[in-house]
């Protein structure tokens, strides 16, 4: 067994742990980190987001509603301006969906441990004196989840439209590309990923005395909780999901990757 790690002052245990305890936040740090560089990238890059031939609209700038957003894009008009070239189309709509990840219960937890060491691990000790909790500002903001959710489901709402309209044929009609069918896999995932969260498990079970007086909303809880222990998995797979429709509906429209087509 390795020896105990000692802080300064009173003598400290550390932590007691003798495996890789510190691998899952690294990980997550990569990771977490890795998709905020290619978020902002991607953001203010600003172009390559709509495929008119196979109506394909990358996720990042979906729903785009400002003036700036290219020809065929908007499928829910464009009530706003365009501000800047340097604000891009994203702006209006990145912080409801930002703030709905960043506000996760999972996500809390995995960035306070990877980013904060507060603590690392379980049974690991965090460097901080003092422990507030949630307690203050900023992050009593946490507590605004249950609003995000529902902006969440709106734009999950607005990608389920998308797909669909990503089933058009290069020659009009119907059609099925590669495109299609990752952006259907991922707005499965994000459902997912949505439904399971926790607000909505409050939302459809809770404040409720009796069950047995609420079978409908019994059945949704079960189903809901059922989604909810997958939540973590969920959460990552929506998340790669995303970013790797984006990066396709990038290259496709970017001309350097033909989509393929099963049903032109
Ligand atoms: Fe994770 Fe709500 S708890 S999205």
């Amino acid at each position: 067994m390795a020896a105990p790690t000692t802080t300064s002052g009173p003598r400290r245990t550390r932590t007691l742990r003798t495996d890789r305890w510190w691998l899952p936040p690294l990980g997550t740090a990569l990771g977490l980190s890795a998709f905020v560089v290619y978020g902002l990238v991607r953001t203010f890059m600003n172009t390559w987001y709509w495929v008119p031939e196979q109506h394909y609209l990358a996720p990042f700038f979906s729903p785009c509603l400002s003036e700036a957003c290219v020809p065929g894009a908007s499928h829910l008009g464009t009530p706003f301006p365009d501000l800047a070239p340097w604000v891009p189309p994203p702006v209006f709509v990145l912080p409801f969906v930002l703030g709905f990840r960043l506000t996760c219960y999972y996500y809390r937890k995995a960035y306070y441990r990877a980013f904060w060491l507060s603590p690392p691990a379980c049974a690991v000790t965090e460097p901080h004196r003092r422990y507030t909790g949630e307690s203050r500002l900023p992050l009593l903001l946490q507590n605004a989840h249950r609003y995000f959710f529902y902006a969440a489901v709106l734009v999950a709402a607005v990608l389920t439209y998308d797909t669909v309209l990503a089933f058009h044929g290069v020659n009009g009609g119907v059609g099925v590309g590669l495109g299609t069918l990752l952006m259907v896999v991922n707005v499965v995932l994000l459902w997912g990923y949505t439904l399971s969260c926790h607000s909505c498990r409050h939302l459809v079970g809770g404040r409720i005395n009796h069950f047995s007086r609420h079978p409908v909303r019994y059945r949704l809880w079960t189903w809901v909780s059922r989604l909810n222990g997958r939540h973590m998995s969920l959460a990552w797979a929506s998340l790669f999901s995303v970013a790797l429709v984006d990066l396709y509906v990038m290259l496709v429209a970017s001309g350097a990757f033909p989509d393929p087509r099963l049903i032109n």
